[in-house]
């Protein structure tokens, strides 16, 4: 008999994703049927052609291709067809919880609708309750690297669907576009009830963490894996327990860490952050969570009990009420009672 080994340990552990974007989630097979649908030219000839041309040498380079990419999203349906292929994905991958960031901005400045896009996403989320056994929240990010302005208003065109979104965050290009760019509209935000996220230290300096925290009120910080050039930084993100939504694939793709040999996750769970792993944009960067889980157990020597810290973390990390997080909990130790290492 084929013992239960670590690698099936991965796969099957009862997970949650607290940094996908959605756009990131569109493979390169759905890409191809959707511009067919839309009759749209592409620059490629073949499937095999447009995935070989997803290479790049930082975050830029990345991004150009990925706006590219969401040129075939214009109807409803295609975001619904867009997230519910990521959900499947995600519940073949035991992921029980997801929180997904949009892009409204990369849609409506190509003149599709701010309701068009949301519409297709929620329902995708609704239905994946009953028939997949995942539930959701919906941060909505604004693109950094466009004025404070634009990101105003669109988070005033967001106020209808107020219910169907838990957060705002930023993304897009970090350097040169610091948090404080966006004081006005996170403040804003969070009177009208939003939770508040932005990536922090991917490619920026430690201080764009600590302008996030101190200036935007942020609950967690996605990426954040520039902190440990700041050791007072990395005290309070310890102290006050700041999760960091950390995306290990990404980072070498985009070249932040050399290899995921070097990648400092190990570090960042040894000195007791609140650390997890999520795809970022995983039909770009080559594997979704559990891909990643499986990278780096092996890059870094991840252990049983940091691959359960890991997973906890994320639940308890999750925007979900405090009865919801313990009940997925529980789910983790069970699942762990009922696998011993
Ligand atoms: N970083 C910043 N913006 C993004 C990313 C990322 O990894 N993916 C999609 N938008
Ligand atoms: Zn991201």
């Amino acid at each position: 008999m084929t013992p239960y080994n670590l690698i099936q340990f991965i796969r099957d552990l009862p997970k949650a994703e607290l940094h996908v974007h959605i756009e990131g989630t569109l493979e390169p097979e759905l890409l191809w049927e959707m511009a067919g649908r839309n009759r749209l030219t592409l620059r490629f000839h073949t499937v095999e052609e447009l995935r070989k041309a997803y290479s790049f040498h930082n975050l830029q380079s990345f991004l150009d291709i990925y706006y590219d990419g969401t040129r075939v999203l214009l109807s409803e349906q295609d975001f619904f067809d867009l997230t519910w292929a990521y959900l499947e994905r995600a519940a073949q991958q035991n992921v029980r919880h997801v929180e997904i960031f949009f892009d409204p901005q990369a849609h409506t400045d190509r003149g599709v609708p701010f309701e068009t896009v949301i519409r297709g996403i929620h329902r995708a989320l609704e239905e994946a309750i009953p028939r997949l056994r995942i539930s959701s929240k919906l941060i909505m990010c604004f693109l950094r690297h466009l004025t404070a302005e634009a990101a105003m208003q669109t988070l005033e065109a967001s106020l209808r669907f107020k219910n169907w979104i838990v957060a705002v965050g930023l993304d897009s290009s970090e350097l040169n576009h610091p948090p404080n760019k966006f004081v006005e509209v996170f403040q804003r935000a969070r009177a009208e009830g939003y939770l508040t996220v932005a990536h922090a230290g991917e490619e920026g300096p430690p201080d764009y963490i600590r302008q996030a925290l101190d200036l935007l009120n942020v609950s967690r910080i996605d990426h954040g894996v520039r902190c440990l050039e700041d050791p007072s930084l990395v005290q309070r993100l310890a102290r006050e327990r700041i999760p960091l939504t950390v995306c290990p694939l990404s980072n070498v793709k985009l070249r932040v860490f050399k290899s995921l040999e070097d990648h400092n996750l190990k570090k960042l769970l040894d000195l007791g952050l609140c650390v997890t792993v999520n795809s970022d944009d995983p039909a770009y960067f080559g594997g979704y969570i559990t891909e990643n889980l499986l990278a780096s157990q092996k890059a870094l020597g991840l252990t049983r009990h940091d691959l359960y810290t890991l997973a906890r973390n994320a639940f308890e990390a999750s925007f979900l009420r405090a009865d919801e997080k313990q009940r997925l909990i529980a789910e983790l130790d069970r699942f762990m009672a009922a696998h011993p290492g």
